[in-house]
């Protein structure tokens, strides 16, 4: 019988019916990081998400750990290097979670420019006394405006095909050129010519805090930035100074720093910005789609078989 430690229950039932397996799901109450520690010495597979860190600690604590699977694209949370040195697979879940993604990027992008999410709460909040009015929350524009892609992975691309339909110029900046119908340019370029600036970057130690207040600030005054990959991408303390001094005219955030934010984050008292909860892959179909991958990549390396996707 193989062991399996669980993190957190997952959609659907990908679980089920696995008879040779031992499926223990951590209970949800106590500290995750400590049950894990006390499990893993017996796990040979071990099923997380994005939220649970996997840190030498954890990985010195298993003597016959053959895979971590997370349920995400993102693995800045597990210690890839040194798991792979002990011998142990990491899979992920790509290219499930792209459109999703994508679309949630462009949908806050569509709210920080045309006020969406400010007008919603200026209802809720019996704000409306005006009526329509010709200059009432007047915002951007998007269609034919010029679109700055910084990342031109999966998501990037994804977006890109996005901006077509809105008939934008598109500029990207990456490591690397790609055969994109998009035009490839130097980061400052980028930031002072386009109107709104998506950050589709991975987290890693080169994009820690790539978005700095000296970067920002390269940017159009009647500019925006949106995040929707990884917080830590974008130094918060920085866009906070640089949405209160108005160095540009709004953002749009889906991740941060440290999640999850409260009401007693200095970004909720700005109303520049838009924010919203970690939602880019947050749909039904979605979500299944991850568990489904997340499973397979477990169960195929713990029965000898090729996962869908590895690091
Ligand atoms: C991931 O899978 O890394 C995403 O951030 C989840 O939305």
């Amino acid at each position: 019988m193989m062991n399996v430690l669980v993190t957190r229950p997952i959609p659907g039932n990908y679980l089920d019916n696995h008879e040779n397996f031992h499926i223990q799901i951590f209970p949800g109450k106590g500290d995750v990081h400590q049950w894990i520690i006390s499990n893993i010495v017996d796990a040979d597979g071990i099923l997380i998400t994005l939220n649970e860190k996997i840190d030498r600690e954890i990985i010195d604590h298993a003597t016959r750990l053959k895979v971590i699977s997370t349920y995400s694209v993102g693995y800045d949370h597990i210690d890839v290097e040194y798991a792979k040195s002990r011998g142990i697979t990491v899979t992920y879940t790509p290219e499930v979670l792209t459109e999703a993604t994508a679309d949630l990027i462009f949908g806050i992008m569509l709210a920080a420019a045309r006020n969406i999410a400010s007008g919603d709460s200026l209802i809720r909040h019996d704000g409306w006394h005006s009526g329509w009015k010709p200059d009432f929350m007047l915002g951007s524009e998007v269609h034919g405006k010029t679109l700055g892609i910084i990342g031109m992975g999966r998501i990037g691309n994804a977006v890109l095909k996005r901006s077509k339909g809105f008939d934008m110029k598109v500029l990207y900046y990456s490591r690397s050129i790609h055969n994109v119908d998009a035009e490839y340019v130097d980061l400052n370029y980028l930031l002072s010519e386009s109107d709104f600036v998506i950050i589709a970057l991975d987290l890693n130690n080169e994009t820690f805090h790539f978005m700095n207040y000296e970067r920002i600030s390269k940017m159009k005054k009647s500019a925006f930035l949106i995040n929707g990959t990884r917080g830590k991408v974008v130094n918060e303390e920085d866009i906070v100074k640089a949405l209160k001094d108005h160095i540009i005219r709004g953002a749009a955030l889906d991740v941060f720093e440290d999640e999850p934010i409260d009401s007693k984050n200095p970004l909720t008292s700005l109303e520049n910005v838009v924010l919203t909860p970690h939602l880019g892959s947050a749909t039904y179909e979605t979500r299944d789609k991850m568990a489904e991958t997340a499973v397979t990549n477990l169960f195929n390396v713990l029965n000898g078989k090729k996962p869908l996707y590895k690091l």
